[in-house]
Protein backbone atom coordinates (compact mmCIF):
# COMPACT_ATOMS: atom_id res chain seq x y z
CA UNK A 1 0.00 0.00 0.00
CA UNK A 2 2.67 2.22 1.12
CA UNK A 3 6.87 2.36 0.29
CA UNK A 4 9.06 4.85 2.34
CA UNK A 5 10.11 7.77 1.25
CA UNK A 6 13.91 7.74 1.49
CA UNK A 7 16.51 9.99 0.30
CA UNK A 8 19.49 8.77 -1.23
CA UNK A 9 21.92 7.35 1.58
CA UNK A 10 25.25 8.59 0.44
CA UNK A 11 22.86 12.17 1.40
CA UNK A 12 22.56 10.33 5.01
CA UNK A 13 26.30 9.88 5.51
CA UNK A 14 27.53 13.54 6.08
CA UNK A 15 24.42 13.89 8.98
CA UNK A 16 25.69 10.89 11.05
CA UNK A 17 29.31 12.07 10.68
CA UNK A 18 28.58 14.58 12.39
CA UNK A 19 26.88 12.64 15.37
CA UNK A 20 29.58 11.17 15.41
CA UNK A 21 31.49 14.34 16.40
CA UNK A 22 29.48 15.70 18.53
CA UNK A 23 28.95 13.06 20.27
CA UNK A 24 25.27 13.83 21.60
CA UNK A 25 23.14 11.16 20.39
CA UNK A 26 19.60 12.46 22.55
CA UNK A 27 18.15 14.64 25.04
CA UNK A 28 17.47 17.58 22.62
CA UNK A 29 20.91 17.89 20.46
CA UNK A 30 21.18 20.08 17.57
CA UNK A 31 19.74 17.97 15.01
CA UNK A 32 16.78 17.78 17.35
CA UNK A 33 16.82 21.55 17.95
CA UNK A 34 16.93 22.45 14.04
CA UNK A 35 14.23 20.06 13.00
CA UNK A 36 12.12 21.39 15.22
CA UNK A 37 12.26 25.05 14.12
CA UNK A 38 12.83 23.33 10.11
CA UNK A 39 8.74 22.34 10.71
CA UNK A 40 7.89 24.86 12.63
CA UNK A 41 8.81 27.14 9.70
CA UNK A 42 7.69 24.15 7.13
CA UNK A 43 4.73 23.43 8.66
CA UNK A 44 3.50 27.47 9.60
CA UNK A 45 2.99 26.65 13.31
CA UNK A 46 4.34 28.39 16.22
CA UNK A 47 5.90 25.48 18.41
CA UNK A 48 6.25 22.53 18.25
CA UNK A 49 8.09 19.79 20.21
CA UNK A 50 9.57 16.08 18.90
CA UNK A 51 8.61 12.62 19.95
CA UNK A 52 9.93 9.31 19.45
CA UNK A 53 6.36 8.37 17.74
CA UNK A 54 3.19 9.53 17.72
CA UNK A 55 1.55 7.53 20.17
CA UNK A 56 3.74 9.04 22.73
CA UNK A 57 2.58 12.01 21.38
CA UNK A 58 -0.76 11.55 22.08
CA UNK A 59 -0.19 10.27 25.86
CA UNK A 60 1.36 13.30 26.57
CA UNK A 61 -0.86 15.56 25.24
CA UNK A 62 -3.36 14.37 27.09
CA UNK A 63 -1.24 14.53 30.36
CA UNK A 64 0.31 18.29 29.01
CA UNK A 65 -3.55 19.22 29.72
CA UNK A 66 -4.20 16.97 32.53
CA UNK A 67 -7.39 15.69 30.30
CA UNK A 68 -9.07 12.92 32.66
CA UNK A 69 -12.54 11.63 33.01
CA UNK A 70 -13.81 10.94 29.35
CA UNK A 71 -13.01 11.84 26.22
CA UNK A 72 -15.41 11.62 23.14
CA UNK A 73 -13.29 10.33 20.13
CA UNK A 74 -14.08 8.44 16.88
CA UNK A 75 -14.11 4.41 16.31
CA UNK A 76 -12.25 4.99 13.06
CA UNK A 77 -9.17 5.04 12.89
CA UNK A 78 -6.11 3.91 13.69
CA UNK A 79 -6.17 1.93 17.44
CA UNK A 80 -3.38 4.54 18.37
CA UNK A 81 -5.85 6.97 19.28
CA UNK A 82 -8.06 5.11 21.64
CA UNK A 83 -5.10 3.76 23.13
CA UNK A 84 -3.81 7.18 24.34
CA UNK A 85 -6.56 7.36 26.42
CA UNK A 86 -7.06 4.39 27.99
CA UNK A 87 -2.85 4.64 28.98
CA UNK A 88 -3.74 7.71 30.97
CA UNK A 89 -6.95 6.06 32.56
CA UNK A 90 -9.42 8.26 30.53
CA UNK A 91 -12.90 6.52 29.41
CA UNK A 92 -13.09 6.52 25.40
CA UNK A 93 -16.84 7.62 24.47
CA UNK A 94 -17.29 6.65 20.59
CA UNK A 95 -19.11 9.23 18.59
CA UNK A 96 -20.13 8.26 14.74
CA UNK A 97 -18.52 9.73 12.06
CA UNK A 98 -19.85 12.27 8.97
CA UNK A 99 -20.53 9.80 5.86
CA UNK A 100 -19.04 12.29 3.43
CA UNK A 101 -15.77 12.72 5.45
CA UNK A 102 -15.34 9.68 8.01
CA UNK A 103 -14.27 12.11 10.38
CA UNK A 104 -16.44 12.79 13.91
CA UNK A 105 -19.55 13.81 13.21
CA UNK A 106 -20.04 17.15 15.26
CA UNK A 107 -24.01 16.54 15.27
CA UNK A 108 -23.48 13.46 17.24
CA UNK A 109 -21.02 14.97 20.22
CA UNK A 110 -23.06 16.62 22.09
CA UNK A 111 -25.68 14.26 22.80
CA UNK A 112 -22.27 11.92 24.35
CA UNK A 113 -21.30 14.86 26.89
CA UNK A 114 -21.59 13.91 30.29
CA UNK A 115 -20.16 15.68 33.29
CA UNK A 116 -17.02 13.71 33.50
CA UNK A 117 -16.57 14.51 29.34
CA UNK A 118 -13.03 16.86 29.77
CA UNK A 119 -11.87 16.96 26.20
CA UNK A 120 -12.53 15.81 22.42
CA UNK A 121 -10.10 13.58 20.88
CA UNK A 122 -10.93 13.79 16.84
CA UNK A 123 -8.86 12.88 13.95
CA UNK A 124 -7.79 13.90 10.74
CA UNK A 125 -8.85 10.79 8.97
CA UNK A 126 -6.88 10.67 5.68
CA UNK A 127 -5.21 14.27 5.54
CA UNK A 128 -8.75 15.27 5.50
CA UNK A 129 -9.79 17.88 7.55
CA UNK A 130 -12.64 17.94 11.00
CA UNK A 131 -15.10 20.29 11.03
CA UNK A 132 -12.94 22.28 13.17
CA UNK A 133 -15.22 25.42 13.60
CA UNK A 134 -18.01 23.06 14.75
CA UNK A 135 -16.07 21.45 17.42
CA UNK A 136 -14.47 24.35 18.67
CA UNK A 137 -17.65 26.11 19.02
CA UNK A 138 -19.14 22.92 20.62
CA UNK A 139 -15.49 22.72 23.26
CA UNK A 140 -16.02 26.49 24.02
CA UNK A 141 -19.85 25.71 24.96
CA UNK A 142 -19.33 23.01 27.53
CA UNK A 143 -15.19 24.10 28.95
CA UNK A 144 -14.19 20.81 26.94
CA UNK A 145 -9.77 21.04 25.65
CA UNK A 146 -9.66 19.79 21.69
CA UNK A 147 -6.42 17.26 21.07
CA UNK A 148 -6.97 16.41 17.12
CA UNK A 149 -4.80 13.55 16.21
CA UNK A 150 -3.27 15.04 13.16
CA UNK A 151 -1.21 11.74 12.52
CA UNK A 152 -2.38 11.95 8.78
CA UNK A 153 -2.61 15.33 8.42
CA UNK A 154 1.43 16.48 7.60
CA UNK A 155 0.99 19.91 5.62
CA UNK A 156 -2.50 19.95 5.08
CA UNK A 157 -4.02 23.76 5.39
CA UNK A 158 -7.42 25.13 5.08
CA UNK A 159 -8.67 28.86 4.93
CA UNK A 160 -6.86 29.61 8.29
CA UNK A 161 -3.65 28.40 7.33
CA UNK A 162 -2.03 25.04 8.58
CA UNK A 163 -4.94 22.68 9.95
CA UNK A 164 -2.66 21.91 12.98
CA UNK A 165 -3.03 25.11 14.44
CA UNK A 166 -6.44 24.16 15.53
CA UNK A 167 -7.69 23.05 18.85
CA UNK A 168 -5.53 23.05 21.67
CA UNK A 169 -2.79 20.97 20.63
CA UNK A 170 -1.97 18.77 17.08
CA UNK A 171 -0.24 15.31 17.26
CA UNK A 172 1.50 14.29 14.40
CA UNK A 173 3.09 10.80 13.24
CA UNK A 174 6.10 10.60 11.50
CA UNK A 175 5.78 6.87 11.54
CA UNK A 176 7.67 5.26 8.29
CA UNK A 177 4.07 4.89 6.67
CA UNK A 178 3.48 8.64 7.12
CA UNK A 179 4.05 11.22 3.90
CA UNK A 180 6.69 12.83 6.52
CA UNK A 181 9.31 10.24 7.81
CA UNK A 182 12.00 10.06 10.31
CA UNK A 183 11.56 5.96 10.47
CA UNK A 184 9.70 6.49 13.60
CA UNK A 185 9.04 9.65 15.27
CA UNK A 186 5.68 12.37 15.76
CA UNK A 187 5.09 15.53 17.19
CA UNK A 188 3.02 17.93 19.20
CA UNK A 189 1.72 20.84 18.06
CA UNK A 190 1.04 23.43 20.25
CA UNK A 191 -0.13 27.05 20.50
CA UNK A 192 2.29 28.78 23.14
CA UNK A 193 5.55 29.01 24.35
CA UNK A 194 4.51 28.00 27.94
CA UNK A 195 3.04 24.88 26.87
CA UNK A 196 5.82 23.44 24.98
CA UNK A 197 8.03 23.33 27.88
CA UNK A 198 5.58 21.82 29.69
CA UNK A 199 5.41 19.07 27.30
CA UNK A 200 9.37 19.31 26.72
CA UNK A 201 9.42 18.16 30.35
CA UNK A 202 6.76 15.46 30.35
CA UNK A 203 8.48 13.45 27.40
CA UNK A 204 11.92 13.77 29.91
CA UNK A 205 10.07 11.90 32.41
CA UNK A 206 9.25 15.72 34.22
CA UNK A 207 12.52 16.71 34.73
CA UNK A 208 12.36 20.86 34.66
CA UNK A 209 16.28 20.80 35.61
CA UNK A 210 19.00 18.09 36.90
CA UNK A 211 17.14 17.32 40.12
CA UNK A 212 13.51 18.37 39.88
CA UNK A 213 10.88 15.97 38.59
CA UNK A 214 7.34 17.75 38.36
CA UNK A 215 5.38 14.94 37.11
CA UNK A 216 5.42 11.33 35.87
CA UNK A 217 6.51 11.93 32.42
CA UNK A 218 7.35 9.37 30.26
CA UNK A 219 10.88 9.13 28.12
CA UNK A 220 8.86 10.35 24.15
CA UNK A 221 12.20 12.19 23.19
CA UNK A 222 13.36 11.93 19.73
CA UNK A 223 16.81 10.71 18.87
CA UNK A 224 19.76 12.75 17.02
CA UNK A 225 19.52 9.87 14.12
CA UNK A 226 16.13 10.48 13.83
CA UNK A 227 15.88 14.19 13.96
CA UNK A 228 18.85 14.13 11.04
CA UNK A 229 17.39 12.07 8.88
CA UNK A 230 13.93 14.73 9.10
CA UNK A 231 15.88 17.21 8.34
CA UNK A 232 17.36 15.45 4.86
CA UNK A 233 13.93 14.01 3.96
CA UNK A 234 12.24 17.92 4.50
CA UNK A 235 14.03 18.87 1.51
CA UNK A 236 12.31 16.41 -0.70
CA UNK A 237 8.84 17.10 0.93
CA UNK A 238 7.56 19.30 -1.61
CA UNK A 239 8.66 17.46 -4.44
CA UNK A 240 6.79 13.83 -2.60
CA UNK A 241 3.86 15.72 -2.44
CA UNK A 242 3.57 16.96 -5.49
CA UNK A 243 3.66 12.96 -7.09
CA UNK A 244 1.26 12.09 -4.50
CA UNK A 245 -0.87 14.86 -5.98
CA UNK A 246 -0.53 13.17 -9.29
CA UNK A 247 -1.75 10.06 -8.38
CA UNK A 248 -4.29 11.37 -6.62
CA UNK A 249 -5.84 13.01 -10.00
CA UNK A 250 -4.63 10.14 -11.65
CA UNK A 251 -6.87 7.16 -9.82
CA UNK A 252 -9.76 9.93 -9.47
CA UNK A 253 -10.03 10.30 -13.52
CA UNK A 254 -9.53 6.34 -13.76
CA UNK A 255 -12.02 5.50 -11.30
CA UNK A 256 -14.71 8.23 -12.30
CA UNK A 257 -18.05 6.52 -12.91
CA UNK A 258 -17.17 3.08 -11.73
CA UNK A 259 -20.24 1.50 -10.56
CA UNK A 260 -20.26 0.84 -7.12
CA UNK A 261 -16.93 2.65 -6.17
CA UNK A 262 -16.67 6.08 -4.30
CA UNK A 263 -14.39 8.09 -3.27
CA UNK A 264 -13.56 11.03 -0.97
CA UNK A 265 -14.33 14.53 -2.24
CA UNK A 266 -12.12 17.08 -0.33
CA UNK A 267 -13.24 18.40 3.08
CA UNK A 268 -12.35 21.85 3.40
CA UNK A 269 -8.55 21.44 2.46
CA UNK A 270 -7.17 24.24 0.42
CA UNK A 271 -3.82 22.37 0.49
CA UNK A 272 -4.28 18.50 0.91
CA UNK A 273 -1.62 15.79 1.58
CA UNK A 274 -2.71 12.96 -0.30
CA UNK A 275 -1.74 10.71 2.43
CA UNK A 276 -4.43 8.03 1.32
CA UNK A 277 -6.43 7.13 -1.27
CA UNK A 278 -9.32 4.92 0.38
CA UNK A 279 -12.31 3.46 -1.70
CA UNK A 280 -15.52 2.74 -0.62
CA UNK A 281 -16.92 -0.62 -2.29
CA UNK A 282 -20.75 -0.02 -2.45
CA UNK A 283 -22.86 -3.43 -2.47
CA UNK A 284 -23.40 -2.08 -6.53
CA UNK A 285 -20.17 -3.33 -7.30
CA UNK A 286 -19.55 -6.55 -8.89
CA UNK A 287 -17.72 -8.06 -6.27
CA UNK A 288 -17.70 -7.83 -1.94
CA UNK A 289 -15.21 -5.44 -0.35
CA UNK A 290 -13.29 -8.44 0.79
CA UNK A 291 -13.47 -10.02 -2.91
CA UNK A 292 -11.87 -6.94 -4.75
CA UNK A 293 -9.29 -7.27 -2.03
CA UNK A 294 -8.40 -10.44 -2.53
CA UNK A 295 -8.69 -9.86 -6.11
CA UNK A 296 -6.15 -7.16 -5.78
CA UNK A 297 -3.84 -9.30 -4.15
CA UNK A 298 -3.89 -12.19 -5.87
CA UNK A 299 -2.94 -9.53 -8.76
CA UNK A 300 0.30 -8.09 -6.33
CA UNK A 301 -1.25 -5.39 -5.41
CA UNK A 302 -1.26 -4.73 -1.84
CA UNK A 303 -3.95 -2.56 -0.62
CA UNK A 304 -5.08 -2.44 3.04
CA UNK A 305 -8.87 -2.48 5.03
CA UNK A 306 -7.60 0.65 6.93
CA UNK A 307 -9.66 1.03 8.98
CA UNK A 308 -10.98 -2.16 9.92
CA UNK A 309 -12.03 -3.61 12.31
CA UNK A 310 -12.99 -0.34 13.82
CA UNK A 311 -11.39 0.23 17.20
CA UNK A 312 -14.76 0.14 19.22
CA UNK A 313 -14.93 -3.87 18.15
CA UNK A 314 -11.57 -4.74 19.78
CA UNK A 315 -12.20 -6.47 23.21
CA UNK A 316 -10.34 -3.60 25.42
CA UNK A 317 -13.30 -1.49 23.37
CA UNK A 318 -16.53 -3.32 23.22
CA UNK A 319 -17.69 -3.62 26.26
CA UNK A 320 -18.22 0.15 26.24
CA UNK A 321 -22.09 1.59 25.80
CA UNK A 322 -20.45 3.54 23.06
CA UNK A 323 -19.32 1.05 21.27
CA UNK A 324 -22.62 -0.83 20.39
CA UNK A 325 -22.80 -0.98 16.37
CA UNK A 326 -26.25 0.95 16.43
CA UNK A 327 -24.52 4.36 17.75
CA UNK A 328 -21.82 3.62 14.86
CA UNK A 329 -23.96 3.28 12.23
CA UNK A 330 -22.19 4.79 9.67
CA UNK A 331 -18.68 4.31 10.80
CA UNK A 332 -19.88 0.63 10.83
CA UNK A 333 -20.62 0.55 7.40
CA UNK A 334 -18.00 2.44 6.04
CA UNK A 335 -15.49 -0.10 7.82
CA UNK A 336 -16.90 -3.20 6.07
CA UNK A 337 -16.94 -0.97 2.82
CA UNK A 338 -13.20 0.56 2.76
CA UNK A 339 -10.08 -0.36 0.65
CA UNK A 340 -7.16 2.40 0.91
CA UNK A 341 -5.55 1.51 -2.62
CA UNK A 342 -1.37 2.25 -2.96
CA UNK A 343 -0.10 5.38 -2.75
CA UNK A 344 3.15 6.85 -2.62
CA UNK A 345 5.96 9.27 -4.82
CA UNK A 346 7.70 6.30 -6.20
CA UNK A 347 4.04 4.37 -7.58
CA UNK A 348 4.27 4.65 -11.30
CA UNK A 349 1.94 5.47 -13.94
CA UNK A 350 1.96 2.27 -15.41
CA UNK A 351 0.89 0.81 -12.16
CA UNK A 352 -2.25 2.96 -10.93
CA UNK A 353 -3.30 2.24 -14.82
CA UNK A 354 -3.36 -1.27 -13.83
CA UNK A 355 -4.94 -0.52 -10.50
CA UNK A 356 -7.68 1.01 -11.99
CA UNK A 357 -7.94 -1.54 -14.37
CA UNK A 358 -8.18 -4.31 -11.89
CA UNK A 359 -11.04 -2.34 -9.89
CA UNK A 360 -13.14 -1.32 -13.17
CA UNK A 361 -12.74 -5.08 -15.58
CA UNK A 362 -13.98 -6.46 -12.08
CA UNK A 363 -17.41 -4.27 -12.72
CA UNK A 364 -17.92 -5.80 -16.07
CA UNK A 365 -17.19 -9.33 -15.19
C1 LIG B 1 -4.58 8.10 13.18
C2 LIG B 1 -3.31 7.64 13.83
N1 LIG B 1 -3.08 7.96 15.12
C3 LIG B 1 -1.96 7.60 15.74
C4 LIG B 1 -0.98 6.87 15.10
C5 LIG B 1 0.22 6.46 15.88
O1 LIG B 1 1.39 7.03 15.42
P1 LIG B 1 2.81 6.29 15.67
O2 LIG B 1 2.82 5.06 14.83
O3 LIG B 1 3.80 7.31 15.21
O4 LIG B 1 2.90 5.99 17.12
C6 LIG B 1 -1.17 6.51 13.75
C7 LIG B 1 -0.21 5.77 12.94
O5 LIG B 1 0.63 5.06 13.16
C8 LIG B 1 -2.37 6.89 13.11
O6 LIG B 1 -2.60 6.54 11.84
Amino acid sequence: MTQPLLPPLEEFIPYLEKIWTNKWLTNGGPFHQQLEQALCSYLKVKHLSLFSNGTLGLVTALQALRVSGEVITTPYSFVATAHSLLWNGIKPVFVDVDPMTLNLDPHKIEAAITPQTTAIMPVHCYGHPCDVGSIQQIADNYGLKVIYDAAHAFGVQDADGSLLSHGDLSVLSFHATKVFNTFEGGAIVCPDAKTKLRIDHLKNFGFVDEVTVVAPGINGKMSEINAAFGLLQLKRIDAALQKRRAIDTRYRMGLAGAKGIDYLSAAGERVANCAYFPILVRPEYSLSRDGLFQKLQDNGIIARRYFYPLISEFSMYRGLPSAAPANLPVATKVAREVICLPIYPTLSDENVDLIVELIINAVRQ
